[in-house]
C-alpha cells in the first residue's frame, strides 16, 4: 500500500487526478472505475480542468461506476447517474456509450448484476478504480458484514450510511434502503486502486482499513490484500494512523528505488 499525505483537500484531489491523467496518457483507452459521494468531487473538478486546459482526452475511455440506489431513476436528483453527469460526464469527452452505471430501476436485478460483471470483463477489466470510504469503513456500498469475495449485487444499507447520506435528501425517510453495488471481490480485481479520504470523520475508518485486521466489518480493509492500492489522505483523515511517522518518512524519501545505491547509502 502506498500512502500519500496532503495538507489540503485540493492537494489530495490534484494528486489523485494526476494519477488518472498519467494512466490515460500511458493508456488512452483505459477502463476507469468511478465513485460517487462528496469526496471524489474535487478529483472530477481537476480532471475537468485538465481536459479543458491541458487537453486530457477521454474519447477512448470506458467507465464503470461502483453503485446506484435501488429505486432511483437516472434523472432523479439524488441518483448516482445524475451525480456523475453533473460532476463529470457533461464536462468531458467520454462517449456516452462507454459509460456504465448500475441501474437502480431494472426489472431483473440478478440478470443485471451478472451482465455488469460480464461487461467489466469484456472491456478488459478495470485499470484504475477510484474509491471513497464510508464512515463505517465501507467501499462502494459494501456495508459491514459483506463477503470479501462478493460480486455485484443488491445490498441493504446500514443505518449509519442512511444517516450519513440523509444530508443529500429532503427527509431521512427518502434515503433508499437498498443499493446495487460492485462487490468487494469485483473491486479487488481492478489493477490499480486509489482510495481518497478527507476530514476527521473518516479517521477511524481509515485507521481500521490500513492498520486494522482484514475483516468484513470494515470492507476497505480487504484492500490490504490488493497489490497496488494508493491512499490519498489529508492530515485529518490520517489522524488515527499509528504508523503515521513511518508513512511520512517514506513520503519524504520519495518513491522507493529499493535496490539503488542511493537507497543503500541512506539506510
Ligand atoms: C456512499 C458511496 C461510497 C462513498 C461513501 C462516502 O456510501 N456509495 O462510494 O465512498 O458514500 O461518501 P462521502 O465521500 O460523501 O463521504
Amino acid at each position: 500500500m502506498e500512502i500519500i499525505l496532503k495538507d489540503t483537500y485540493e492537494d489530495l484531489c490534484r494528486a489523485a487526478a494526476r494519477m488518472v491523467a498519467k494512466m490515460l496518457n500511458a493508456k488512452p483507452n483505459a477502463v476507469l472505475g468511478l465513485a460517487t459521494g462528496s469526496t471524489p468531487i474535487g478529483i472530477y473538478r481537476e480532471l475537468i480542468r485538465l481536459h479543458r486546459e491541458e487537453g486530457l482526452d477521454f474519447s477512448q475511455v470506458t467507465t464503470f461506476n461502483l453503485d446506484e440506489y435501488v429505486g432511483l431513476g437516472r434523472n432523479h436528483q439524488q441518483s448516482y447517474h445524475r451525480f456523475m453527469q453533473e460532476h463529470l460526464f457533461e464536462h468531458i469527452n467520454v462517449p456516452a456509450q462507454n459509460i456504465y452505471i448500475p441501474s437502480g430501476t431494472t426489472d431483473n436485478y440478478e440478470a443485471f448484476c451478472r451482465w455488469y460483471e460480464q461487461r467489466i470483463k469484456e472491456c478488459g477489466g478495470i485499470d484504475l478504480q477510484i474509491l471513497g470510504i464510508g464512515v463505517d469503513g465501507h467501499i462502494a456500498f459494501n456495508e459491514p458484514g459483506s463477503s470479501l469475495g462478493s460480486r455485484t449485487r443488491i445490498k441493504t444499507l446500514a443505518r449509519q450510511t442512511i444517516e450519513d447520506n440523509a444530508r443529500f435528501f429532503d427527509k431521512p425517510e427518502d434515503v433508499p434502503v437498498y443499493a446495487i453495488t460492485m462487490g468487494v471481490g469485483t473491486i479487488l480485481e481492478a489493477r490499480r486502486i486509489a482510495l481518497v479520504a478527507n476530514g476527521k470523520k473518516k479517521a477511524p475508518a481509515i485507521a481500521a482499513a490500513i492498520e486494522g485486521p482484514v475483516t468484513s466489518l470494515c470492507t476497505a480493509s480487504a484492500l490490504q490484500l490488493h497489490a497496488d492500492t494508493t491512499y490519498f489522505l489529508d492530515r485529518e483523515a490520517a489522524g488515527d494512523l499509528k504508523m503515521i511517522e513511518y508513512y511520512e518518512w517514506i513520503q519524504a524519501k520519495g518513491p522507493g528505488a529499493p535496490y539503488s545505491t542511493t537507497w543503500r547509502r541512506s539506510v
